[in-house]
């Protein structure tokens, strides 16, 4: 959607795939969707480094409203869980320097049951742009399917007639067998392609899996303001090992994928923080360029992902989906790899394997551990650069 937003893939944290639907705060009194979550996240987010890095959007996802419209049919945020409502959401997260968003779905109601917007669509939007709402995820449960080729763009309309500048994330192909993506990406600034993630390898693993085997449809469609959505970071929660982290890290850099988080940064383990503030990444997933890498190679368990990068530089990721017990060596041409073929300086994202150079007559080998990465970017060597002794080799 060219509305000026989304240039790059918008970042932030997301309540649902960590907090889902808790709405007991006497239970679980940090962890319940509440006023208190948001604002303790949006702290946290602050002074260790996360705004800085670019994760500016703080979201609620689903299970903020009360069960009923008011009087007027206007949607009413939890008066328990949030006592001053949502306006005064918006002005704490925009004094901190944060931007809003909040979840909604098309149908009758929310997919946890809470009211939705069929039939209210003007006045909810109406109500989002007096909240000081800067991005609205629309999720699509309860309607019929095909009423979203038409319903999506209708609400996108009445978003734009608001006059306030609100990212629009459609979950609209998610639903779909086949998917409009011409009318999706004229309409939508992302969009959600595919299943929900869970907190698992197999999750993530399986959503790679969607997303290389659906690339010759979906990559054409990325660029600035419009992205394919793999769905939230799961790093930092209780599914990943640090490897497979690492993983999902690289892959969604590569896909040039929206980064939200959704995690509990007060608890967050310090290697797990760290990969998802490591700068060099997250440069590759905001590109200007903005064009969706591919998975290029893929032979028995081992992957080779790669994006070309507006400075003429390629990020290559060496997936191994293997479970051997033990690093796999892999082996890569430039062929391979989908590299022009010159020198370049080699720079290890993950700062494991040393840095070196890789030439034309040379043959890149990387070793991988089980459900792991290795994640390169290969920076064109400028002639009269360092001397090129090493030319590559960590077998
Ligand atoms: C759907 C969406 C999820 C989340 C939940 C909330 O499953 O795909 O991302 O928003 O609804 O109920
Ligand atoms: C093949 C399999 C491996 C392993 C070896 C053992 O290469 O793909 O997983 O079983 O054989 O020789």
């Amino acid at each position: 959607l060219q509305n000026g937003l989304a240039l790059t893939p918008p970042m932030g944290w997301l309540t649902w795939q960590r907090f889902r639907c808790i709405t007991n705060c006497q239970k679980y009194p940090s962890e319940c969707i509440s006023e208190d979550l948001i604002k303790r996240t949006a702290d946290i987010m602050l002074s260790e480094g996360y705004l800085d890095a670019g994760y500016n959007y703080v979201g609620i996802d689903d299970c903020w409203l009360e069960k009923t419209r008011d009087k007027r049919n206007r949607l009413v945020p939890d008066r328990e869980r949030f006592p001053n409502g949502m306006k005064a959401i918006g002005d704490y997260l925009h004094n901190k320097g944060f931007k809003f968003a909040l979840y909604q779905d098309y149908g009758n109601k929310t997919c946890m049951g809470y009211p939705g917007v069929l039939g209210y669509e003007a006045i909810d939007v109406q109500t989002f742009a007096e909240w000081d709402v800067d991005y609205i995820k629309l999720d699509g449960c309860y309607v019929d399917i095909s009423k979203m080729d038409t319903g999506y763009p209708y609400f996108g309309k009445l978003m734009n007639e608001s006059g306030r500048p609100m990212v629009y994330s459609c979950s609209w192909p998610a639903y779909q067998k086949k998917p409009d993506y011409d009318s999706i990406a004229e309409h939508c600034n992302l969009w959600r392609n595919w299943d929900d993630i869970q907190d698992s390898w197999s999750s993530l693993s399986s959503i790679m899996t969607w997303f290389a085997e659906n690339q010759d449809t979906i990559a054409q469609y990325a660029g600035p303001g419009r992205w394919n959505d793999p769905d939230m970071l799961i790093i930092g929660n209780f599914g990943l090992s640090l490897d497979q982290a690492k993983v999902q890290m690289a892959i969604w850099s590569i896909l040039a994928a929206p980064l939200f988080m959704s995690v509990d940064l007060a608890t967050i383990r310090p290697e797990f923080k760290e990969i998802l503030l490591n700068r060099d990444i997250i440069a590759i997933d905001q590109d200007s360029l903005g064009k969706q890498g591919l998975r290029v190679w893929n032979k028995s368990m081992t992957e080779i992902w790669s994006r070309e990068l507006s400075d003429g530089s390629y990020a290559v990721a060496f997936v191994n989906r293997r479970d051997d017990g033990t690093p796999t060596v892999m082996k890569a041409s430039f062929e391979v790899m989908n590299l022009p073929e010159q020198t370049y300086k080699v720079q290890d994202l993950y700062k494991e394997d040393e840095d070196r150079f890789f030439g034309p007559d040379g043959e890149f080998y990387t070793r991988v551990n089980p459900s792991g990465v290795k994640y390169f970017k290969f920076v064109p060597k400028i002639s009269n650069d360092v001397e090129e002794k090493t030319y590559f080799t960590s077998r």
